[in-house]
């Protein structure tokens, strides 16, 4: 039986911030009081750090769960994100972060999309541009109440056109994409590396009701290590040398979820090679983001 430990893995960051590998998911928190208690619950199991965005709607009670907690604020890992809607404004979109947070700095403040979208009509502005958004953030990072700053969803190419302007000083901290066995994205993993850009793997159990749980090869591996499927994919990104932010309101789940173990040298390159018998699998796309551009 293999032994499952509470992992306490710490990255370091491009400009020397530690960040927690495993940090609480929590998309789709929605209902009134679920991120207030699952994130109190995380962090009284040992979670150190907490994903959020102005989008989920549930900054309030995030920031709310953490005080609950008892654990100071300076000893919790908090990340919030810009809102498409929010990229013609984003100073005081991200006071009004810090505001609903209660919190005087964010440890990442990071761009959701690179789309800029009109409120009222959710369609993407055509005369803005996701780099002039980011030069905002940057003004951010400079003030201090943001530790670290990076972005979300980016391709290479528009990673390319970010870090070519010359206006843009800060390298992007994390570039916070899904990633699981099923989508990897070699080329786009490679570039990152290169430009020393942390992954942050989303939707780590294939995003609403973990889908990937139920894999063959995932479930086979689970069953001779004797741990569970989630515990595989969680393992998996963290050995792979990712942050991994896996999502619960189920108090059971959150504390599992922060059990792992190391995966044979076998088992680690049967996951990597997974999309190659049951291809690759996104299963977050918006239509207003293209993920080929
Ligand atoms: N930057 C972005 O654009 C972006 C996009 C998507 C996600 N994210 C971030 O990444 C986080 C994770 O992604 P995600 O929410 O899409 O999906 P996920 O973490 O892959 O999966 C969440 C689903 O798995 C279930 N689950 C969790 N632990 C489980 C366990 N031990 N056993 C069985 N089922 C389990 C959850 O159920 P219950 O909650 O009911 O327990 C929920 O239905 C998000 O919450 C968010 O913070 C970011």
């Amino acid at each position: 039986m293999t032994k499952l430990t509470k992992n306490t893995t710490v990255f370091t960051l491009n400009n020397g911030v530690k960040i927690p590998a495993i940090g609480l998911g929590t998309w789709q928190a929605s209902e009134k009081g679920a991120a207030h208690n699952a994130t109190k619950v995380a962090i009284e199991n040992g979670y150190r750090h907490i994903d959020t965005a102005a989008g989920y709607q549930n900054e309030g009670e995030v920031g709310q769960g953490v005080k609950d907690s008892g654990v100071p604020r300076d000893e919790v890992f908090i990340t919030t994100k810009l809102t498409n809607e929010d990229h013609k404004r984003v100073a005081q979109a991200f006071e009004e972060s810090l505001k609903k947070l209660d919190v005087d700095y964010v440890d990442l403040y990071l761009v959701h999309w690179p789309v800029s979208t009109d409120p009222v009509s959710k369609k993407p502005f055509d005369d803005w541009d996701f780099v002039d958004t980011y030069k905002e953030v940057q003004k951010i990072y400079k003030s201090g109440k943001a530790k670290s700053i990076g972005v979300s969803n980016f391709t290479v190419k528009k990673l390319e056109k970010l870090l070519s302007d010359p206006e843009v000083d800060v390298i992007p901290a994390v570039n916070q994409i899904e990633a699981h066995p099923f989508l990897i994205q070699p080329e786009l993993t490679e570039y990152l590396k290169k430009k020393g850009i942390l992954i942050e793997a989303y939707s780590p159990l294939g995003s609403t009701n973990a889908p990937l749980v139920k894999n063959e090869v995932v479930s086979k591996i689970a069953e001779k290590n004797g741990v569970t499927p989630t515990s595989v994919l969680i393992s998996w990104a963290i050995q792979r040398g990712t942050v991994v932010l896996p999502k619960s309101v189920t108090d059971s789940r959150i504390i599992a979820n922060l059990d792992t173990f190391t995966l044979t040298t076998e088992d680690f390159e049967a996951l990597n090679k997974i999309n190659e018998t049951f291809g690759t699998k996104r299963f977050a796309n918006p239509p207003w983001n293209n993920f080929d551009d």
